[in-house]
């Protein structure tokens, strides 16, 4: 896709891997920014349009999809992330329908309302914010992962369905990026900045995925083996 002549609409624009989007697509040239965000109150950056966003709330997509009518990108980038004991802790069922509301129904919803809009377009694409939790075993971040492979999947089928609509769908996959969601936790850390450059080059480039840092790299790379990553992480990854 040309990213310089496209239209982006991003959701959780107003901090983290969403702003950076933002920011990186200004330094492209692109000519219109739609930053969704729950809270547009206080935010001013230049060349910036923010627009109300709750990825959990149905009406307020279909009032940001009215809005930026002309979106030819779109950024599915909102997400939430929480620490549990591990797959048999007492709350998991309650965290996870909390993790799934955002981190996956809240892609289905998005995307949903704005395909008609991408449709319509001569060139059209959409980026989802996945990560590689998708294929690693990291028992504090079950509900997360799960809600994030869900996310995986429904990327990957809606890639094929959307082939012969000319539509590219782009899945990120990164490991930890430093961000508010990833505060406190003291582990090296890719820069939102660089995951973004990464990101809009494969977009560029007409690629439907990228891994965004080293560790997801190799991870990617030990799917086929006997003992993926998956079973047993490589060295150096967890
Ligand atoms: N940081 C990492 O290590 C990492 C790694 C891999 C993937 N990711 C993914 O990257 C994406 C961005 O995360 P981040 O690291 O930038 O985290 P962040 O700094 O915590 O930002 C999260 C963004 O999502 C927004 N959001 C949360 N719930 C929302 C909702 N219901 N409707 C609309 N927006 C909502 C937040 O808005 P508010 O300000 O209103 O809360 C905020 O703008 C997420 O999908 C995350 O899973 C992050």
């Amino acid at each position: 896709m040309d990213i310089a002549n496209s239209t982006v609409f991003i959701t959780g624009a107003n901090r983290g891997l969403g702003l950076a989007f933002a920011r990186e697509a200004r330094r492209r040239g692109v000519a219109k920014i739609y930053a969704g965000m729950r809270n547009t109150a206080g935010f001013n950056e230049p060349d910036i349009i923010p627009i109300r966003i709750d990825v959990t709330d149905k009406a307020s997509i279909a009032a940001a999809a009215g809005l930026a009518a002309d979106t030819t990108l779109l950024i599915n980038n909102a997400g939430i992330a929480e620490l549990i004991d591990g797959p048999l802790s007492g709350d998991v069922e309650e965290q996870s329908q909390r993790l799934f509301d955002v981190n996956y129904h809240g892609v289905v919803r998005v995307t949903r309302a704005f395909e008609p809009i991408l449709s319509a377009q001569p060139q059209a694409a959409i980026i989802n914010v996945l990560s590689d939790i998708v294929w690693l075993p990291r028992p504090i971040l079950t509900p997360y992962a799960a809600s994030k492979a869900a996310a995986w999947s429904y990327t990957n089928q809606l890639r094929f369905h959307l082939r012969e609509k000319g539509i590219q769908v782009l899945g990120l996959h990164v490991g930890f990026v430093d961000t508010d969601l990833t505060d406190g936790i003291d582990v090296p850390k890719a820069s939102p900045q660089d995951v973004v450059r990464q990101t809009y080059d494969a977009l560029a480039a007409g690629r439907s995925e990228v891994m965004a840092d080293r560790g997801t790299t190799v991870l990617k790379s030990t799917l086929s083996a006997d003992v993926p990553g998956y079973i047993t992480p490589p060295e150096g990854v967890i």
